[in-house]
């Protein structure tokens, strides 16, 4: 049986507030954080101790729970937490799903639905590859960046148990390390063979034939099919078109935002240039939006959409 992460250990809901394994001191140390606040949960958002587009919308719905247990503004807390990170869509997602209810269950039942639409996903995923795949995945779209499981990473789970699965190349994923440090980590603990490259080493795998297929996560997918993911990933499609390898989004359909057409309207944030370099001036941005048409297929926990996604991802709605 493979080991993964328990989705509390991941992130939480106590009484008086909410609990997040600090991703940014992973995999060095296993260290808590608690927030007793909206705000102090937006800020966990903003900072990163919690990332990755699923994970972000479950920290927002146990942020409202929270303050709507302790007694605090909805409307502030709303708003403080929504303006914390701009591109994942699943954060106003969730935050829509809390306003009819901000009771501890519901936002509950928001995470385990989302590491359940994750195995759903994942299996769907799986069914789309042969025995001795090769894979390479960029970012984390692991257990920490969903709440449990994985979207690109449950992905690999399900095809390691499967026995699909021979190899993972993990791009580190600058400036952050999400790969280096995260996928790696949860790679490791799952006991899957896999090596971390640096970024710029995945066209020359790709060249020397030891790339099969590309998983990556998304944190807003518009109508048509373009996608929104860490940045590094639109590099990643056209290099995959190139070698004629086939390039998968896996996402829940909680990261389709039917109200944008194109990629064109994802806003797409801009973190600290210190994130960069400390020494020369820099810019940092930190996603970037992948053309539908580099995308050979978008999985959710529905099925495997294809192009015409305009079509085929109109069935991607959350299922109430
Ligand atoms: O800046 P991050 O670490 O929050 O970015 C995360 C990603 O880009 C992931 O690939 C994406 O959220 C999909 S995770 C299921």
């Amino acid at each position: 049986v493979t080991t993964y992460l328990e989705p509390e250990r991941i992130l939480r809901l106590e009484a008086d507030r909410v609990v997040f394994l600090d991703q940014r001191r992973l995999p060095l140390e296993e260290v808590e954080v608690s927030c007793r606040t909206a705000a102090e949960v937006a800020d966990a958002i903003r900072t990163m101790v919690v990332r990755g587009a699923p994970a972000i919308g479950i920290a927002a719905a146990y942020g409202m729970a929270l303050a709507a247990a302790t007694g605090e503004d909805l409307v502030a807390a709303d708003a403080v937490l929504r303006e914390s990170r701009p591109t994942a869509v699943n954060l106003a997602w969730a935050l829509d799903e809390m306003r009819a209810d901000p009771s501890a269950g519901h936002a509950r039942a928001i995470h385990h639905d989302e590491v359940e639409r994750c195995r759903r996903m994942a299996a769907h995923a799986a069914g789309l590859l042969g025995p001795g795949t090769r894979a390479l995945t960029h970012c984390n779209a692991g257990g920490l960046a969903t709440g449990g499981y994985g979207s690109a990473v449950g992905a690999l789970l399900a095809a390691w148990e499967r026995d699909l699965l021979a190899h993972v190349w993990v791009d580190e994923t600058r400036p952050l390390l999400q790969g280096a440090r995260l996928t790696a980590w949860e790679l490791e603990t799952a006991g899957i063979p896999h090596a971390v490259i640096a970024d710029s080493a995945a066209a020359s795998r790709m060249a020397a034939g030891e790339v099969d297929v590309v998983f990556t996560g998304a944190d807003r997918i518009a109508r048509n099919g373009d996608t929104a993911n860490k940045i590094g990933t639109y590099a990643l499609a056209v290099l995959a078109s190139h070698h004629g390898i086939p390039f998968y989004i896996v996402a829940p359909s909680s990261t389709v935002d039917h109200a944008i057409a194109s990629g064109d309207e994802i806003p797409i944030e801009e973190r600290d240039p210190a994130e960069v370099t400390g020494r020369f001036t820099a810019r940092n941005p930190a996603f970037d939006v992948t053309p539908a048409a580099l995308i050979t297929a978008i999985v959710t926990e529905h099925g495997v959409h294809e192009p015409p996604y305009e079509r085929s991802l109109e069935a991607a709605v959350v299922a109430a």
